[in-house]
């Protein structure tokens, strides 16, 4: 087998990640995307003695495991590449893929409690960052996902099954307007043009809705009409806060140089377990409300009793984790490296009538180090690197008895917890939740005792 062969194979496994693997002749092939069973046709593109990465130029035949109903966008959208699967059989290949990651790093003798479902498999997502651009070059505007495997071409995604009809009708009455005035999208090869991204976001529990536009400081365009005909839509929920993001950062993802609100307020409320949160434009929030739901009770079985506990509560965005321990802990301790979020998760705790929580600012890196009172527990919630080796030599030199893990990479997790076990800490319990059906992604919770 050499670079550039043509080859035809059946997918064997489906890894983590979203990747295939099948064994040719003792060569192991790797290739992005595909699904188990499935026969495809690929190009090869690196080829070594023993391994081999091939790129799928052409789906064969669809796997005998693919009986799920699909949306119109399936074949060509980057986003959930497992939605042809049953539920119940990604529930059964995440769990495997997970437990296959923690065998790799030889981690065993645990309790492994299984996987959780989502409580809803379509229509779960909070939030959704929509990208302007066009489906091939000089054709209308579109706004949606990247194609998939393609850098540049954006298709309108006005069927996701990921969202309710509030964001296809925000999606679509958006694109219909800019297409119609003519502004030319950003691009992001030689950095001309004007909008960039559409970023929707929805009180679940609520029933509140923002929307924010991106755009570089390319034009001057009036949005007073865009604004009134987003508050003439008739949604579920209730627009309250319609904002106008000036991005001329060069890399392609949503910063903020200048933010203006065109309608309501910079804010939106989500509820969960029964605590209030105030949702910044630009703040983390799990992006399954009721999922996120489930994962903090896991995370709150796992502790049991944390009666007068000195709880630090680790990458703690807008404090959500921290103030649902609160209630029963005697300190909480969060450090987020976002100021604005750590603003937000103070003013939230308030707002919740919770006065034993302290949010920080800061790189957990080199702040954890700082905090003087001594935790008897730690939870961590990275995003997906994982955590830092510096911070987690920090962490584990406080010597709390307990840690909680939750990562949303098993991959960065298994590596993650080698490290705390050279420090001293065993894996005790293990539960996944399936935050992110239809996506290869999940999510992933961990007791750690010190030993
Ligand atoms: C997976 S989110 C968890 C947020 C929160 N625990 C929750 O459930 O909503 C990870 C958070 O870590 C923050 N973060 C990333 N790198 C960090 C660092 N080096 N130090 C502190 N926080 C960091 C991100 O801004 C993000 O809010």
């Amino acid at each position: 087998m050499k670079r550039k062969d043509i080859i035809e194979f059946e997918i064997d496994k489906m890894e983590f990640g979203g990747t295939s693997i099948v064994y040719i002749n003792d060569k192991e092939i790797h290739m992005k995307g595909g699904i188990k069973g499935q026969k495809v046709k690929a190009i090869v593109k690196k080829a070594r003695s023993k391994k081999a990465e091939v790129k799928m130029i052409e789906l064969i035949e669809k796997s005998p495991l693919e009986t799920a109903k699909t949306c119109k966008h399936f074949d060509e959208c980057g986003g959930c590449t497992i939605l042809s699967l049953p539920y119940e059989t990604q529930l059964q290949i995440k769990e495997r893929q997970v437990m296959d990651l923690f065998l790799s790093q030889d981690i065993f003798g645990f309790k492994f409690l299984g996987i959780e479902k989502s409580p809803q498999n379509t229509m779960y997502r909070n939030k959704m960052e929509y990208t302007f651009g066009d489906e091939k070059k000089d054709g209308p505007l579109t706004l949606g996902l990247h194609k998939k495997g393609k850098h540049i071409d954006i298709m309108t995604v006005d069927d996701c099954v990921l969202v309710d009809d509030d964001f296809i009708k925000v999606l679509t009455k958006t694109v219909n307007y800019f297409d119609d005035k003519k502004l030319p999208y950003y691009r992001t090869m030689n950095h001309k043009g004007y909008l960039r991204n559409l970023v929707v976001r929805k009180g679940i529990n609520t029933k509140e809705l923002m929307i924010n536009l991106v755009t570089s400081s390319q034009e001057d365009f009036d949005m007073t009409e865009y604004k009134d005909l987003l508050l003439s839509l008739d949604t579920e929920a209730k627009i309250v806060s319609i904002l106008h993001t000036i991005n001329d950062n060069l890399a392609d993802a949503v910063n903020c140089d200048k933010l203006e609100v065109l309608y309501g307020r910079d804010y939106l409320n989500e509820e969960v377990l029964g605590l209030k949160f105030k949702i910044s434009p630009f703040s983390f929030f799990q992006t399954n409300t009721k999922g996120a739901e489930k994962l903090y009770e896991i995370a709150r079985e796992f502790i049991g009793d944390n009666k007068d506990k000195v709880v630090f509560d680790l990458y703690s965005g807008t404090g959500t984790i921290g103030q649902v321990m609160a209630k029963s802990s005697k300190k909480v301790y969060g450090i987020e490296i976002v100021e604005e979020a750590v603003k937000v998760a103070n003013e939230n705790a308030k707002l919740n009538k919770i006065d034993n929580c302290d949010f920080i600012a800061g790189d957990v890196a080199k702040t954890v180090k700082n905090l003087k009172d001594k935790p008897d527990l730690i939870i961590v919630d990275p995003p997906r690197p994982g955590v830092h080796k510096d911070a987690i030599k920090d962490i584990c030199s406080f010597e709390s008895k307990e840690i909680i893990y939750i990562s949303c990479n098993p991959k960065t997790l298994v590596i993650d917890l080698v490290e705390f076990k050279n420090y001293g800490y065993k894996v005790e319990l293990v539960k996944c939740m399936d935050m992110f059906p239809n996506t290869p992604h999940i999510e992933t919770v961990v007791k750690l005792v010190k030993i």
